[in-house]
């Protein structure tokens, strides 16, 4: 699909990996809908139509599809939540992306790709994760967004669109509050030494928020139809890595401390051959410069007071 001068909705596009994607999207010509359920100071200045609302309301994700090329569908009811609050995330998670995958359908939209999460795979089983690894998931967000993907499937099969999913791994990037690097790098920045779970040695595949737009992008545009991606670095990195990364950039050689039992499970790290060879996909952030982005929005963050 060609992006320039395409019309795309972005559901969640306000959101930590929604909005470097709807940038991202108009730098390359694109005419851009948001759909998302709050006004997001993240895209202010933004040159984007932005609907507020909620994707779990079918008439409203109806009229958001009418007139668009493509979707990416990005809104969720976020990890920590959706573990929780079942009914919620089944709502959103899953009954709301029904209605973006069969709003889709029904306005002709040429292509839908879907956020999905590493997460999806449940317990590694192997490592590296390639795409054919086995989808079972053993918490409700994960499941959420497996069963999504299997939704995707199906309408697409029906209305005969094209799609492709992706599965983040680890994200990180500026302007992200939860998750272990903003746990680290907050840590570190107030002068305290880090909670380690474990002995540190857990790996992550940390990826950056503007690597994800990027693959969004490049799965918008390519030619595949029906495929998964990983999306990652391809690389793993522990959390004393991590630790130290931060600490290096702050100028400090800082101690972690560590609490409770070591993590024996493999780490959760994305063969990335798939969307290299399928997509052009590469991660261009190394962890070291993408955490200096990081650290660099918490340092304005904590000057401005938010
Ligand atoms: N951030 C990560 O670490 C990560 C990892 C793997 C996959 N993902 C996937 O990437 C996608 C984007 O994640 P994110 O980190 O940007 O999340 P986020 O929570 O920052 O953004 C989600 C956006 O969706 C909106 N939203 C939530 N419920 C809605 C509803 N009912 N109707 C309309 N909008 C609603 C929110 O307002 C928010 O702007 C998600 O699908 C997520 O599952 C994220």
């Amino acid at each position: 699909m060609e992006i320039e001068r395409s019309k795309i909705l972005v559901t969640g596009g306000g959101g930590f990996v929604g909005a470097p994607t709807v940038r991202a999207l108009i730098a390359a010509g694109a005419q851009v809908r948001v759909l998302d359920a709050v006004r997001s100071p993240r895209l202010e200045g933004l040159d984007c139509e932005i609907v507020i609302g909620d994707i779990t309301d079918a008439e409203l994700v109806g009229s958001c599809c009418a007139g668009v090329d493509g979707v990416l569908h990005l809104a969720v009811l976020p990890l920590t939540a959706a573990n929780t609050e079942h009914e919620a995330a089944f709502q959103t998670n899953v009954r709301g992306s029904f209605n973006v995958f069969r709003a889709a359908g029904d306005n002709a939209v040429k292509r839908v790709v879907y956020s999905s999460a590493s997460s999806a795979y449940g317990p590694t089983v192997a490592v590296p994760i390639r795409e054919d690894h086995p989808l079972r998931p053993n918490a409700f967000y994960p499941a959420t967004k497996a069963a999504a993907e299997m939704l995707l499937r199906g309408l697409a099969g029906a209305y005969g669109y094209s799609f492709a999913i992706l599965r983040y791994m680890n994200v990180y990037g500026p302007g992200q509050r939860a998750g272990v690097v903003p746990a680290v790098s907050q840590r570190l920045l107030a002068g305290e030494r880090p909670q380690l779970s474990g002995d540190g040695t857990q790996g992550f595949d940390f990826v950056h928020i503007e690597d994800c737009a990027h693959a969004n992008l490049l799965a918008l545009a390519a030619d595949v139809n029906g495929e998964d991606f990983n999306v990652g670095h391809g690389s793993v990195a522990s959390l004393n890595q991590l630790v130290a990364l931060v600490g290096e950039i702050l100028g400090e050689v800082v101690e972690p401390t560590y609490a409770g039992e070591p993590v024996t499970a493999p780490p959760r790290v994305g063969d990335v051959t798939k969307p290299r060879e399928l997509l052009g996909f590469e991660a261009q952030v190394e962890l070291a410069d993408g955490l200096r982005s990081v650290i660099v929005e918490l340092r304005e963050a904590a000057a401005s007071g938010v």
